[in-house]
């Protein structure tokens, strides 16, 4: 397959020093509601990010999860705490992820630590999600290997009948991670492969983080 020609001049903009604020969370925010407000098409899911997860024994491994929400000092997903990337967390909390939104030539690249949202926050998000999700969540074996998807339909049918008009209760291996920033890069694409590159780095003693341009 010959694909070495393609390439894409990025031209949207620029990004200075003199546009960056003081926490990182704030220009996260600001490109984030930028995206929100312009016009994407459907499938353009603006909050999906590739999550790397590592250990030792496990090697590297990166998945797509859904940015669910967005507080001063972390990012939240929701997922099945035994699959193969709860595992991993369980073993080693630093994690990465990754935003590529190519409509406005940008990318934001993110370390930190993942810990288990409490309880209560994985309860609310659990309980607003359709019922069909909720019923999936509690059947789903995630990163499991079955023997076929029949079995997983007739598992959601028969819970569904049981529990009846009730709601149904979060299982308690699925709920939300909150991952905490210790690094953040924002990238801005720019023509002849000049691309802006600014790293923000916490000193978490102090809580102050430093500011670094890094070379394209
Ligand atoms: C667009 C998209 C959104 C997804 N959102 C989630 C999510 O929010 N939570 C989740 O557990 N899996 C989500 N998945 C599925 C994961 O990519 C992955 O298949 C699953 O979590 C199992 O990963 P693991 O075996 O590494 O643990 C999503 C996949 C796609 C393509």
């Amino acid at each position: 397959m010959t694909i070495h020609h393609l390439r894409r001049n990025y031209t949207f903009g620029s990004l200075s020093r003199s546009d960056l604020p003081v926490e990182p969370m704030q220009l996260f925010k600001d490109w984030f509601a930028q995206l929100h407000a312009s016009e994407l098409p459907d499938w353009f899911e603006v909050n999906a990010m590739t999550l790397s997860t590592s250990n030792l024994a496990a090697g590297v491994s990166s998945r797509i999860v859904l940015l669910k929400h967005l507080d001063e000092d972390g990012f939240l997903f929701f997922t099945n705490y035994d699959s193969s990337k709860g595992h991993q967390i369980a073993i080693d909390p630093h994690v990465a992820i990754h935003f590529y939104w190519p409509i406005f030539d940008r990318q934001v690249r993110i370390e930190g630590r993942a810990t288990k949202t409490s309880a209560e926050i994985s309860n609310n998000y659990f309980e607003s999600r359709p019922r069909t999700s909720q019923l999936g969540a509690v059947v789903s074996p995630q990163s499991e290997i079955i023997s076929d998807d029949a079995q997983l339909a007739r598992d959601m049918d028969e819970l569904d009948k049981k529990v009846g008009g009730q709601s149904i209760p979060r299982p308690e291996n699925w709920g939300g991670y909150k991952v905490t920033p210790l690094m953040m890069e924002f990238w801005q694409g720019k023509p002849s492969r000049l691309h802006d590159r600014f790293r923000y780095q916490l000193n978490e003693p102090t809580g102050v983080w430093t500011i670094d341009r890094l070379a394209p």
